[in-house]
């Protein structure tokens, strides 16, 4: 697959360092442009995107070495920031204002990357046939009452390895197993992604799912009367869990300081605004906003733990889903 926009920044890899511009990678793939659009109005500072998978955007940065243009690495998923940190393709950033902004559990603990936008993972439910107080947690969707009523995405997809991931870390691998096992118990149906898990909820084939927030919330804004609702799990115990889209400054940036000022900005109150109003996610920082259509779900408690476990038990958690037969 050809990454979006190659042809575009292709020539910059032999270009001299610029303090004009800043180089972003980027497998987002929505809702950043007027944050970036409002950063290059304020500070003259011109932005340049290609885009692509993360696996690609990986590999490029892999085999571009010390010669890579970019400044700035963006994706979704802590598990993916976590991979690319680990792989020694972001620098460590010294910044008391992004440590200000971006509250601890959403960011790495060495400052290689923070969160910018907060997903939340949690348990979506058909409004004609399920009432909320038949929920409560992740766990229990494992109860046999879900028997061939829940819709799950399969388990290799990050999203999802995440959240085994983060389960791992909150309660041990034994435990983590008992869970997933109820829900494989219940013969869900595996879908390839979380857009069509609603719309099976939708369409009457399974009544409950786990998908993120804001696919949910896009459907909304589409259709008002759209029958499926979230359910925030874990409200008594340690809170719904939480991924993030986030940034770092690559290895070899040639524009650090402005990679380092532009993540700032898009971690300030007034960026963060901007990023929640157009994808629906929450903003990272708390002193923003959150957009009409997702704050009428009221406020939950989000799992605290650091999001990093995301990445440490990445490769447990494919292990263990693979051992108890999650697709
Ligand atoms: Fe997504």
């Amino acid at each position: 697959m050809l990454l979006g926009g190659l042809a575009a920044v292709g020539g910059l890899t032999a270009a001299p360092a610029q303090t004009g511009q800043v180089v972003v990678y980027s497998a987002r793939h929505y809702g950043q442009e007027p944050a970036f659009e409002a950063f290059t109005r304020r500070t003259g500072v011109q932005i340049k995107m290609l885009n692509g998978g993360t696996g690609e955007l990986l590999e490029r940065l892999k085999a571009e070495g010390d010669k890579t243009p970019a400044d700035v690495l963006l994706t979704v998923d802590a598990g993916n920031l976590w991979n690319a940190a680990r792989a020694g393709l972001l620098q460590k950033m010294d910044s008391p204002e992004l440590q200000a902004s971006i509250p601890a559990h959403l960011r790495d603990p060495e400052m290689r990357w923070v969160g910018l936008t907060v997903r939340a993972r949690t348990i979506m439910y058909d409004t004609r046939k399920v009432k909320p107080a038949e929920l409560s947690t992740y766990e229990a969707l494992g109860d046999p009452k879900w028997k061939g009523r829940l819709c799950l995405r399969t388990s290799g997809y990050v999203y999802n390895q995440s959240l085994i991931a983060t389960m791992i870390r909150r309660h041990g691998e034994a435990r983590t197993a008992e869970i997933v096992r109820g829900w494989v118990a219940n013969q869900p149906v595996i879908l390839s992604s979380d857009t069509k898990i609603l719309e099976a909820i939708a369409a009457g084939r399974c009544d409950v799912g786990l998908t993120n927030h804001y696919y949910l919330a896009r459907l909304l804004a589409k259709d008002p009367a759209f029958p499926v609702a979230p359910f925030w799990a874990d409200q008594a115990t340690t809170g719904t869990h939480v991924n993030v889209s986030g940034a770092g400054v690559t290895a070899h940036a040639r524009n650090r300081a402005q990679a380092i000022k532009l993540l700032e900005f898009l971690s300030s109150p007034e960026a963060q605004q901007m990023f929640a109003d157009v994808s629906f996610e929450y903003p990272a920082n708390p002193q923003a906003g959150v957009t009409p259509l997702v704050a009428r779900w009221g406020r939950f408690k989000q799992d605290d733990l650091n999001i990093a476990a995301a990445g440490e038990f990445q490769a447990a958690a494919t292990r263990l889903a693979d051992r108890v037969g999650y697709k």
